[in-house]
């Protein structure tokens, strides 16, 4: 049985969706560029129109609406609110609030994401996030966002999955800006960017103290090959290690133990110190944080076991009925139990499934329906995970299926579609329903 406060959503994103990147004021993010560099992105796709959700927001917040969801997680373009000089973007201003209003006309409750990999290239033309003056522009956006959105929302999201954006976008593996760090440059990378999560939710917090900020973390899940108990510790030991130069090092719980226990793993404060990369007042800062929900976008999971000689593995099983349209997406519904149980063990805190979600080649059939069985039992078995895991006490208090409608998935382009609406490229992006549309909105309207 879900809670009766249980969140059920979706979600989308800036680039993802919106388009119009010369309309309004918009300066262009690392993705407007590097998406404009042939060879980037599969068949010369680009953002530059997308699925036109900045001229379409009305008729897509009405359709989440339709959906039966309560929750729209979408996300801010800096780009479209700060100015070169760092001076507000009224016209950026006035098109999110239009889109604020909205998700309010029609009762849904808005959370933003503020970060969602689209950096304006001014600030990567200065060094990106290596550099420690990062922190001074993100808070001077985010000031902007409480100073003129604050009335509209007050849930928020800092940032997406600083596991991928920085990690696919710097160490050169078809991500924006294309760009390799060094190892010392990806560290000083992860610290700056919890330093902006931690700075950004004490200014948001301040004389707002009903205004939530939280922070999305992504992961391959966990599942047990067995009910062994040893092989669950085994796994307690080894998901959260930070091996030292590797890229364990700077992913998971470098930001997952300072903002849920408060402290760097013991191994990455030394190194942040011994390099120099901590400033007076940092720890200090990650002492005070305030994150008081887990974000985890989940979509798979290893297997785990342990062989005779007791050691501990972890690898991807795909299979041929597994196995999706994108290569790193094996269904494995118990990803949404074991995982939240995992991290809830040892966060001892509330969970958001802030992303979940399948890609599939879906098609349009002559008569204008798109079916997607696959999408619907994908969607459909998670839950029933999930569902499984809160019976069993996992503190889970939402669920945001990604996305929406089809958008552009990153150096993918538009072939992997995720969203509950297809998008018709070729017929003016016409929006249609899928199949899994009307399937998670009878599991909503029967899980109310
Ligand atoms: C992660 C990202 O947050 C989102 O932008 C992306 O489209 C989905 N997961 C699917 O890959």
């Amino acid at each position: 049985m879900l809670p009766s406060h249980f969140h059920f959503g979706v979600g989308t994103s800036s680039y993802q969706v919106e388009g119009a990147p010369h309309e309004g004021g918009k300066l262009p993010s690392i993705w407007d560029v590097y998406s404009h560099v042939p060879g980037h992105i599969k068949n010369g796709d680009t953002g530059d129109v997308a699925v036109d959700f900045y001229h379409r927001y009305k008729e897509d917040i009405a359709l989440a609406k339709e959906l039966g969801v309560d929750t729209f997680r979408f996300s801010l373009a800096w780009t479209r609110l700060v100015k070169e000089d760092g001076s507000v973007n009224l016209e950026g201003v006035a098109f999110y609030r239009s889109v604020l209003e909205e998700i309010h006309r029609q009762d849904l409750r808005p959370v933003i994401t503020l970060y969602h990999w689209d950096l304006p290239q001014y600030l990567e033309d200065r060094g990106g996030w290596k550099e420690r003056s990062i922190l001074d522009a993100y808070l001077n956006y985010v000031s902007i966002v409480k100073e003129h959105l604050l009335d509209l929302c007050t849930d928020f999201l800092t940032f997406n999955e600083p596991q991928c954006f920085l990690y696919l976008g710097y160490q050169n593996l078809g991500h924006a800006p294309g760009k390799v760090y060094t190892f010392d440059e990806m560290m000083r990378a992860a610290h700056n960017v919890l330093m902006c999560h931690f700075k950004a939710q004490k200014l948001l917090k301040e004389g707002h103290p009903e205004v939530t900020v939280g922070f999305v973390n992504t992961m391959n899940g966990v599942i047990p090959e067995n009910d062994d108990p040893q092989l669950w510790k085994a796994i307690q030991e080894n998901f959260f290690k930070t091996p030292k130069g590797t890229k364990d090092f700077y992913t998971q719980s470098i930001y997952m133990d300072p903002l849920y226990l408060h402290h760097y793993p013991k191994e990455v404060e030394d190194y942040l110190r011994e390099h120099n990369i901590l400033e007076p007042g940092d720890l200090d800062l990650i002492k005070e944080g305030k994150d008081d929900t887990v974000y985890l976008n989940l979509y798979t999971s290893n297997h785990c076991y342990l062989d005779e000689k007791g050691q501990y593995h972890s690898e991807r099983r795909p299979t041929k009925e597994k196995q999706g349209y994108l290569d790193w997406l094996i269904q494995e519904p118990e990803t949404l139990y074991y995982t939240p149980k995992l991290i809830q063990e040892r966060y001892h805190l509330p969970i958001v499934i802030s992303e979940n979600g399948d890609a599939v080649e879906d098609t349009l059939t002559p008569d204008g329906h798109v079916h997607d069985p696959r999408r619907s039992s994908y969607l459909l078995s998670y839950l029933h995970e999930m569902e499984r895991a809160i019976d069993d006490g996992v503190d889970i208090r939402g669920y945001f299926y990604w996305s929406l409608c089809d958008n552009l998935e990153w150096s993918e382009g538009f072939g992997p579609r995720f969203g509950l609406i297809y998008i018709d490229y070729k017929n003016n992006l016409r929006r249609i329903k899928k199949d899994s549309f009307f399937d998670y909105h009878k599991f909503i309207r029967e899980n109310r």
